[in-house]
């Protein structure tokens, strides 16, 4: 392991030979004036010694070995919790390229406005220089980055989260591209200054140039604020590449689910933040799919290239997942409890007396813990002030090959050949339980118009209905419009070439009664409405045709080993007709406000619906 280079004599390791990196790094270094530069080869001694390091600091505790083996918490500056949208920028040189969805400043004035936060940001902090592959290493459906953080949480998060260390420079070698990310917690230590456990500024901004694929971000230790290879970059940048490539950067887990017969395929699955990617991803086929099974190939994002098969091939580009601890649990995702045994990062989780971790949903309550904030937390307490032990926003870093269910070919650089593409929101009203689009571009179009009631990660805030294209509403790095064109288009080039579509379904897990429940059961369940699905692609399920796509009947599903009556299921796949006037209109609003460059299939497919549903 290379120790860190004191003052600005940035002399590099001898295994990176990229030039161009390099001069960036020492142009980086000029600028932000770290007291040090520390190359990251991504071992586990590296690992362990900052870790170590963040212990020391107060960063982190080591939770109890006997427990939780290997596993850290760490807490964060109450202000810094979650993604902060307000404060993502996509600057492309035209305001009318980010579209009327992101918030845009001209690349010139925001390099202006960062320029004097960036100087001297990381005065008395180490700049890590931290190589990733986002994706198997060399994987043609790959690309690289390099993080410059003066976080070390950034850093060993970066380690579980990608494929960081030493060998991306073997792929990068003397002239290969990669992504440049500049990361800076905004709080400089002057000379004798003392560090706080979680350094972060109020200001934040969290920046991409999409014309010359840079990020940077300043202010935030948190989550996709810092860790740029996931939400900047695997989204917001690559979404752009993918627009000019011809590929598609997408915020879906991807999941491998193999029938009794022995056949395997492979879905892609965009829900918005918080809207239980991580179980479906993980799911366990429930008492009466005997011989079915799902594998995790990734959780959050996919990145899908058209091969020369005409199929489209998907990789997962992260190697770890950073999921919402609240709400998890061994009903809930037995999976990932198993993945969380050890070797994890938590982060705002509440600790308990015996140095463990617990939250809200996890199961029985401690009688004592520490909450998030370091505050005393009880039962009673919670009852009489509302005070959660841990934040709703909480999370867990851990590496994919924690997971029991990881499918073989999670790493396979070649990718996995995707069957279909699901789209589900949360409603509580209005949207049934699954719908298959008869065609490519109805499934564009369920996709575009798909809306979501708000979570905890973007804002803190809940309960919000807010439109939702794709599940890329916040992570879309170009306009919206656009990005609806390119799908069109993929799915136009795909046809012509003789190739069979993947199947687009939409699905809703939320629907809730008059008594304000949620109806469906969910979670392992989900797995009826999955092999309805795969079935479907088999030619092998029925369904009935309705105003905007095909849904199951009550008969169509499988039923073994769940009490779920019929009247239950029309609870929760019944279309009303005012309900989908009043839908519609709200389409309308959504296709107004994106009008530049929005797709003529669009409004042509709502008109379809519209006298479908006055028929
Ligand atoms: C996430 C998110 O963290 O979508 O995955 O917010
Ligand atoms: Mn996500």
């Amino acid at each position: 392991m290379n120790a860190p280079l004191k003052g600005l004599a940035m002399q590099a390791p001898s295994y990176v030979k990229n030039a161009k990196l390099i001069a960036w790094v020492a142009e980086m270094a000029a600028l932000c004036k770290p007291a040090a530069i520390h190359w990251c080869d991504g071992s586990t001694e590296e690992y362990d010694r900052l870790c170590q390091q963040m212990v020391d600091a107060g960063t982190f505790k080591r939770l109890n070995p006997a427990k939780r083996p290997n596993s850290y918490l760490a807490s964060s500056d109450p202000s810094d919790v979650a993604r902060v949208e307000d404060r993502t920028f996509i600057c492309s040189a035209k305001k009318e390229d980010a579209g009327p969805t992101n918030n845009w400043m001209d690349p010139a004035e925001m390099r202006a406005t960062l320029q004097p936060l960036f100087d001297g940001c990381m005065k008395g902090r180490t700049m890590y220089v931290v190589p990733f592959s986002m994706g198997p290493l060399g994987s043609p459906i790959a690309h690289i980055g390099i993080e410059l953080s003066d976080s070390p949480y950034v850093a060993v998060n970066m380690k579980i989260m990608t494929r960081m260390g030493k060998a991306v420079y073997d792929v990068l070698g003397d002239d290969g591209e990669f992504v440049p990310c500049v990361h800076t917690v905004g709080a400089p230590l002057e000379a004798g200054q003392q560090d706080v456990a979680w350094p972060c500024n109020k200001t934040k901004y969290i920046v991409h140039y999409p014309e010359t694929r840079e990020i940077w971000s300043y202010g935030s230790g948190y989550g996709g604020n810092a860790l740029l290879g996931k939400k900047c970059f695997a989204l917001r940048i690559a979404s752009n590449m993918g627009r000019d490539e011809g590929w598609l950067a997408e915020h879906m887990l991807i999941l491998g689910v193999t029938n009794p017969e022995g056949k395997k395929h492979h879905v892609a699955a965009a829900f918005p933040s918080a809207c239980g990617k991580t179980n479906f991803a993980m799911l366990i086929p429930p008492a009466g799919f005997d011989g079915w099974k799902v594998t995790t190939i990734g959780d959050d994002i996919a990145w899908i290239k058209p091969s020369v098969d005409g199929k489209l091939y998907a990789i997962n580009p992260e190697a770890g997942y950073f999921g919402v601890a609240p709400g998890t649990n061994l009903q809930t995702n037995p999976n990932c409890m198993a993945s969380l045994d050890r070797d994890v990062i938590f982060t705002n989780v509440a600790l308990t007396d015996d140095g463990d971790v617990w939250w809200e949903g996890m199961g029985e309550a401690p009688a004592h813990a520490i909450d998030w904030q370091g505050k005393d937390w009880t039962p009673a307490i919670a009852k009489e002030t509302g005070a959660k032990a841990a934040h709703p926003n909480a999370r867990f870093t851990v590496a994919a090959t924690n997971n029991p269910a990881l499918d073989p070919a999670w790493d396979d650089p070649k990718g996995v050949a995707i069957d279909a593409f699901i789209f589900g929101g949360r409603r509580s009203t209005t949207v049934p339980l699954v719908t298959e689009a008869r065609d490519w571009v109805e499934g564009v179009y369920m996709a575009a118009t798909m809306g979501s009631e708000t979570t905890a990660a973007a804002f803190g805030q809940q309960g919000v209905v807010r439109r939702d294209p794709f599940a890329m509403l916040p992570f879309a790095g170009y306009n919206m419009s656009d990005y609806f064109q390119h799908w069109l288009d993929l799915g136009k080039k795909l046809a012509a070439s003789g190739a069979k579509l993947p199947k687009i379904y939409t699905t809703n897990w939320f629907r809730k009664g008059a008594d304000g429940k949620f109806v469906w059961p969910g979670y392992g369940e989900n797995m009826r409405v999955l092999k309805w699905m795969i079935d479907r692609i088999e030619n092998k399920a029925e369904g009935s045709e309705h105003v905007f796509g095909v849904s199951p009947r009550y008969a169509d599903l499988n039923w073994t080993g769940l009490d779920f009556s019929a009247e239950q299921f029309e609870t929760v796949t019944s279309i009303d007709k005012a309900a989908w006037q009043a839908e519609l209109k709200l389409h309308a609003e959504l296709f107004q406000q994106l009008a530049h460059h929005l797709p003529k299939e669009l409004p042509a497919t709502k008109a379809a619906i519209e006298q479908r549903l006055a028929a």
